[in-house]
């Protein structure tokens, strides 16, 4: 008992008990032994083992407490009052007519927009979409099949259904029923794909165009379309498939990455013990950080890249349809029938906690998804166990990034000092509720007989448990975590941390719906720090989560995830066109 490390206790009780029960406990021993023992007094001397690092701990804490930045204004301020106004620009600026959608369209994307498209836009209206221009992630999804004909994206998508190893679905959406049918030539279950179109598309009978699409029910992304710099129209194999299930895929989902910014896998990239940035590394640029291609030591930080449970690439330019893909991956986004059809994923306010009695800490359980453990990689640069290390504060030797207060006395005048930036070993363990509770996916049973002893586990946890937590964290499984939407409903405040691209980018603002968190997470020990710690800190935490409440309670309903399929099945439905030419794109690199 006296053993209990005091900084990696959740509570100040659980941190204080051991030291008590062992003092106790060595006292009773000390009482038990005849009065007449040589040296009995010299055993309370053990008492040190427990107190020692207990008044260590004491003091860690008092330090960081007077360290905390309380009154000068947080860089975090400035990113949410620049989210603010960009965004409200940003809604001001949404068509207000079906001439301004059709001009917009038009200026954008240097093309008429789809058949069908003025019905789509009266009943984005008649739905208050507060959301009419901004489906950049659509055309980005379909664009790259637009120098194609109809006839060959339908030749491609029909020579994808025949090939054996290629795992894709095959649906039919037909604009006379409304129904959607999807076949598989091995399997039965489409995991909700089929049911997510009837649900959304199910009533608009004869609106819509009848349309065919491939779509992936597995977790991860699927296309990498390749750069030719000279197209060569006589090559027969319109792609090829590679299983690369369980191995490394760093090298070829970066494969075309201009040459200059990339080396990765073999590149000695160990995860950032030591930060070097002057300043903090909050996201100031989403898209920048989330772009493969400027980061080469995320091959070594992303369970994605080291041995996903499935990675049936696809190299080519065959239009899929999947539920997210990372930066250099070209699969059409859908939203996630979790989203919409799953009861585990669907925000209830019954069972959200009003904010003065959620916890003041951040949330986080799950399982350890992401990869497979395997002899040939390592556990601990996987982003779930990587997440939960930091979090359990289980790297001794890691140094923490905080914001401090110059001490006063050094402050000449009043508003020209500046937060400084620190670093520290010491990590608050009452501001984590951080717990792996299922450990698994190992290809044999040494990794996770590693983590099981590696990490505290917990046991499942009620599905709402999150709700309960003024922050909480999500972030990547092997695919995109289905728990977004729901955390975003509720009033707590979502900490995000992603590598894939989703259908929503378009309508979510970091840092005003939701606080991103970078790959690395060097600025996440301070970010904490203030949201828990400050007063202005959490009156900015239960700002941002009443916030991204009220936006997904106007723009992430049902019926947006219905006009986003709905204007995607538009822009499907022309891409297969079978008498349609190939668009043209203007400013398309290849
Ligand atoms: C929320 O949960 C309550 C209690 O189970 C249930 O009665 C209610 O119908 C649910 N609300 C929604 C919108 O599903």
């Amino acid at each position: 008992m006296a053993s209990i490390d005091p900084f990696i206790q959740l509570s100040e009780l659980d941190a204080v008990s051991p030291v008590i029960a062992s003092l106790l406990a060595l006292a009773q021993i000390i009482y038990m032994l005849p009065r007449s023992a040589k040296g009995r007094s010299a055993l309370w001397a053990l008492a040190l083992i427990s107190l020692g690092p207990y008044a260590a701990y004491t003091i860690a804490m008092r330090n960081a407490r007077s360290m905390t930045l309380h009154s000068l204004e947080h860089p975090i301020e400035v990113l949410i009052r620049n989210a603010q106004a960009d965004f409200n620009q940003m809604l001001e600026r949404q068509s207000k007519t079906y001439a301004d959608a059709v001009n917009e369209y038009q200026r954008r994307y240097e093309v008429e927009p789809p058949p069908g498209f003025e019905a789509w836009y009266e009943f984005a209206v008649a739905n208050q979409s507060p959301i009419i221009d901004e489906f950049d992630t659509i055309y980005e999804s379909v664009s790259p099949f637009w120098k194609l004909s109809g006839k060959e994206v339908v030749q491609i998508m029909n020579d994808a259904q025949d090939t054996a190893d290629i795992d894709l679905w095959l649906c039919t959406f037909s604009g006379k029923t409304a129904e959607t049918h999807c076949i598989h030539p091995r399997r039965n279950a489409d995991r909700h794909v089929s049911d997510l179109m009837n649900r959304l598309l199910g009533d608009l009978r004869g609106v819509l165009p009848d349309v065919k699409f491939l779509v992936n029910h597995l977790d991860e992304p699927r296309v990498l379309i390749p750069r030719l710099t000279h197209p060569n129209p006589s090559a027969k194999q319109w792609f090829t498939v590679t299983d690369l299930s369980e191995r490394p895929t760093w090298n070829a989902i970066t494969k075309y990455c201009p040459s200059h910014v990339l080396q990765g896998e073999n590149g000695k990239t160990s995860p950032q013990t030591e930060p070097k940035t002057e300043d903090l590394p909050l996201i100031t640029n989403l898209s920048a950080a989330l772009d493969l291609c400027q980061h080469p030591e995320y091959a070594n930080m992303h369970g994605l890249f080291q041995g996903p449970p499935s990675f049936r690439l696809i190299e080519g330019r065959v239009p899929v349809l999947s539920t997210g893909a990372p930066s250099t991956m070209s699969d059409i986004l859908i939203p996630s029938p979790a989203y919409v059809l799953e009861d585990e994923f669907l925000y209830n306010a019954t069972f959200d906690v009003p904010w003065p009695q959620k916890d003041n800490h951040l949330y986080w359980t799950g399982s350890t998804t992401g990869a497979v453990a395997s002899a040939t990689n390592d556990w601990h640069h996987f982003h779930r166990q990587r997440f939960i290390s930091l979090a359990q504060n289980l790297e001794p030797g890691r140094h923490h990034l905080y914001l401090t207060s110059p001490p006063p006395a050094s402050a000449p005048t009043a508003g020209s000092h500046k937060p400084t930036l620190t670093t520290s070993p010491f990590l608050n363990p009452h501001n984590y509720h951080v717990f792996p509770t299922r450990i698994f996916q190992c290809s044999a049973p040494q990794p996770c007989r590693e983590q099981a002893s590696h990490f505290r586990a917990q046991s499942w946890q009620p599905r709402d448990a999150a709700l309960g937590a003024r922050l909480v964290f999500d972030l990547d499984g092997n695919g995109i975590s289905g728990r977004f939407h729901k955390l975003l409903a509720s009033r707590s405040l979502v900490l995000k941390q992603t590598l894939l691209r989703e259908w929503h980018d378009d309508r979510l603002a970091p840092w005003l719906h939701y606080v991103p968190v970078s790959v690395g997470m060097a600025e996440l020990p301070e970010v904490v720090r203030w949201l828990v710690e400050t007063e202005r800190g959490r009156a900015a935490a239960r700002e941002l989560g009443r916030a991204g409440a009220e936006w997904a309670a106007r723009a992430v309903r049902e019926v947006d995830v219905k006009l986003y399929v709905w204007r995607l099945v538009l822009e499907l439905a022309r891409l297969v066109d079978e008498g349609r030419g190939a668009l043209a794109v203007v400013g398309e690199s290849d």
